[in-house]
C-alpha cells in the first residue's frame, strides 16, 4: 500500500505558482488578489479559511479575510459580493460554505461574478464543465485528478466507484472521471447493497460524509482509494469517510485524513486565482 502524500503534492503545486506569481509585478504591475469571506464562527470554516490565507502568502498572492457577522442580512451580503465583483483589483471572490441558514447559498453562488468564482460553483461554470466549454473547475475534484496523475494513475478504461452525488465533489468528479475514459458509477445513500458495486472499483472516490462508512470488505485487492471525507469519529477523532485500518491493507494506493485531498482543494483554489487574474490581463 502506498500512501498518496496530498500535502507534498500540493506544495510542489504552490512552489510552482509561487515562481510565476514572482514574474507578475514586473509583467503586468501587480500579483493576484483574492477576497475570501467568511459569515460567523463555524469553527470548520475558521479553519479552512486561515488555511487558505496561509496558502495565498506561500503563493506570493494577496490575500484579504473579510469576516462578517453571523446575523449579517442576506441582502448585506449580496451587496458586499457585488463591490467585489465591480472592485477592479479583485481577482478572486470566494463566500465559505456552509453559511448561516437565513442566507440562500443558491444566490451567494449566482451573485459572484462568474470570472471570479475561484471556487467553480457559479451555474456558468458548472455548464461549462458538462458542456466542454472555458470555466472554472471545482478545486476538489479538480485536486482528485491532480493526486491520480501525481500517482501515475491513468483512469482511462478503468471502472471508477464515486460514492456521493453533491455538485460541490460528486456530480463534479465523476464528470471528470467520465472525461478521463474512466467507467464510471456513481453511488448514494438510497444504493443497494453498495459492497457489490464498491468491491468493482480499481478507482473508489468517497465523498459521503459519513465516517469510516467504507471499510475492507468493501474494497477489492489493489484499488486506488481517494477519501474526501472529513468527519469525526465516536472519540472525536479526525478521520475520513473510509475505515482507514481496514482498507488500507487492501489498497494499492490511499489518501490519509487530513493530508489528503485537503491541501489538494487549496492549491487549486490558487491555480484557479491566477487563472483569473491572467484572463483579465488577456480581456485587456
Ligand atoms: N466549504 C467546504 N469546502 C468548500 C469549498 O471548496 N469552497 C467554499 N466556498 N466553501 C467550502
Amino acid at each position: 500500500m502506498k500512501l498518496i502524500d496530498g500535502k507534498q503534492i500540493s506544495a510542489s503545486l504552490k512552489e510552482r505558482l509561487a515562481v510565476q506569481v514572482a514574474s507578475f509585478p514586473e509583467k503586468y504591475g501587480r500579483v493576484p488578489h483574492l477576497v475570501v469571506v467568511r459569515v460567523g464562527e463555524d469553527p470548520a470554516s475558521v479553519v479552512y479559511v486561515r488555511n487558505k490565507a496561509k496558502a495565498c502568502e506561500a503563493c506570493g498572492i494577496k490575500n484579504t479575510t473579510l469576516v462578517l457577522p453571523e446575523d449579517t442580512p442576506e441582502a448585506a451580503l449580496l451587496d458586499r459580493i457585488r463591490e467585489l465583483n465591480a472592485d477592479d483589483s479583485v481577482d478572486g471572490v470566494l463566500v465559505q460554505l456552509p453559511l448561516p441558514r437565513h442566507i440562500s447559498e443558491a444566490k451567494v453562488i449566482e451573485t459572484i461574478d462568474r470570472n471570479k468564482d475561484v471556487d467553480g460553483f457559479h451555474p456558468y461554470n458548472v455548464a461549462g464543465l458538462w458542456q466542454k466549454t472555458p470555466h472554472m473547475s471545482p478545486c476538489t475534484p479538480a485536486g482528485i485528478m491532480k493526486l491520480l496523475e501525481a500517482e501515475g494513475v491513468d483512469p482511462k478504461g478503468k471502472r471508477a466507484v464515486v460514492i456521493g452525488r453533491s455538485n460541490i465533489v460528486g456530480l463534479p468528479v465523476a464528470k471528470m472521471l467520465l472525461d478521463a475514459n474512466a467507467t464510471v458509477t456513481l453511488c448514494h445513500t438510497r444504493t443497494v447493497n453498495m459492497p457489490e458495486i464498491t468491491r468493482q472499483a480499481e478507482i473508489l472516490v468517497v465523498a459521503a460524509g459519513r465516517a469510516k462508512m467504507v471499510t475492507g470488505d468493501m474494497v477489492s485487492p489493489g484499488c486506488v482509494v481517494i477519501d474526501v471525507g472529513m468527519d469525526r469519529d465516536e472519540d472525536g477523532k479526525l478521520c475520513g469517510d473510509v475505515d482507514f485500518d481496514s482498507v488500507a491493507p487492501k489498497a494499492a494506493a490511499i489518501t490519509p485524513v487530513p493530508g489528503g485531498v485537503g491541501p489538494m482543494t487549496i492549491a487549486c483554489l490558487m491555480e484557479n486565482t491566477v487563472q483569473c487574474f491572467l484572463n483579465k490581463q488577456t480581456e485587456k
